[in-house]
């Protein structure tokens, strides 16, 4: 990634997780630009990190790389505007719901274009980002892209895009679900009798040890589980709650909620 230079357009959320993700990781604060309609956002952003700021415009006649971080409802008009001058660049749309196609009849059929769906632990260099090219993306522009998003995770690209709305479910998302579910531990501490902040590292911790055991390990999660769950003892007694309350069809239906959400979007 060396000598380039990457552009975001739309200074939100998942512009300010991959952009920190990156400096995190020394990528040189002068070789991302950012635009946004809000000037505040970049101004901040060009206060914080040290990267530059542009117009949409400029930023996409400079950069060799434009990553698209606008809302989905913003993009049609946004690729209209820019249609003329992102050719030959590497368009990457973080956009949840628009498809490949939609994009290239935006931004001129000839457009190499990649549509990615990143997930906010990004900036912290632990995100996941599910990937695909449409067929006039070159070998070295599915590399760079690559690149570009193990910097700050791990990026895997999928054969099938109908696959990105499930990734989109999954781990697009799927943060504010660890979320909900730490929010909900915390409640639940305080009303058993703990003091918030004791409460808030238990809960904190025992995620973090839990997910890095389980990365460590060879066994299933199920196993994982399983090995935790003595017979008669205290996390029977929750996992049984867990299980008898529906948790696992609760999950399956609100992931495929969010799945069928972002195939929704793609039909605009
Ligand atoms: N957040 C996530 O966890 C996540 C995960 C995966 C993918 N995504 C995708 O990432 C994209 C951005 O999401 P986000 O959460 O980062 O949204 P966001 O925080 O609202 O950021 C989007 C930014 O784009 C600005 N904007 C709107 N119109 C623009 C234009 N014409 N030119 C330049 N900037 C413009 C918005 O300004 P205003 O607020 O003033 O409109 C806002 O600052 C979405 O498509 C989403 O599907 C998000």
């Amino acid at each position: 990634m060396k000598n380039l230079c990457i552009g975001f357009i739309g200074a939100g959320n998942m512009a300010n997780s991959l952009i920190n993700g990156l400096l995190g990781q020394g990528i040189e604060p002068e070789s991302i630009v950012a635009s946004d309609i809000d000037n505040s956002k970049t101004e901040r952003l060009r206060r914080e990190s040290g990267i530059r700021t542009a117009s949409n415009q400029a930023l996409v006649d400079e950069v060799d790389v434009i990553v698209l971080a606008v809302k989905p409802q913003i993009l049609a008009r946004l690729c209209q505007d820019i249609s003329l001058h992102s050719r030959r660049k590497l368009v990457i749309s973080v956009a949840a719901g628009i498809t490949l196609a939609k994009m290239e009849s935006w931004l001129g059929s000839d457009t190499a274009i990649i549509r990615c769906m990143p997930n906010t632990p990004a900036s912290v260099g632990k995100g996941v980002s599910g990937m695909i090219a449409n067929a006039n993306t070159s070998k070295s522009q599915r590399a760079l892209a690559t690149d570009l998003l193990t910097a700050v995770g791990i990026a895997v690209w999928v054969d099938n895009e109908r696959e990105i709305d499930a990734v989109t479910a999954i781990s697009g998302s799927g943060p504010a679900y660890y979320f909900l579910f730490l929010e909900a531990m915390q409640e639940a501490a305080r009303e058993i009798g703990l003091p918030d902040d004791t409460a808030k590292i238990l809960c904190l911790q025992t995620a973090i040890g839990a997910c890095e055991l389980a990365n460590s390990s060879c066994d299933s999660f199920g196993e994982l589980r399983r090995e935790v769950t003595s017979p008669g003892g205290t996390t029977e007694q929750a996992i049984m709650q867990f299980e008898s309350g529906g948790l696992r069809e609760l999950v399956q239906k609100a992931i495929t909620a969010a799945c069928d959400r972002s195939k929704q979007l793609a039909k605009g």
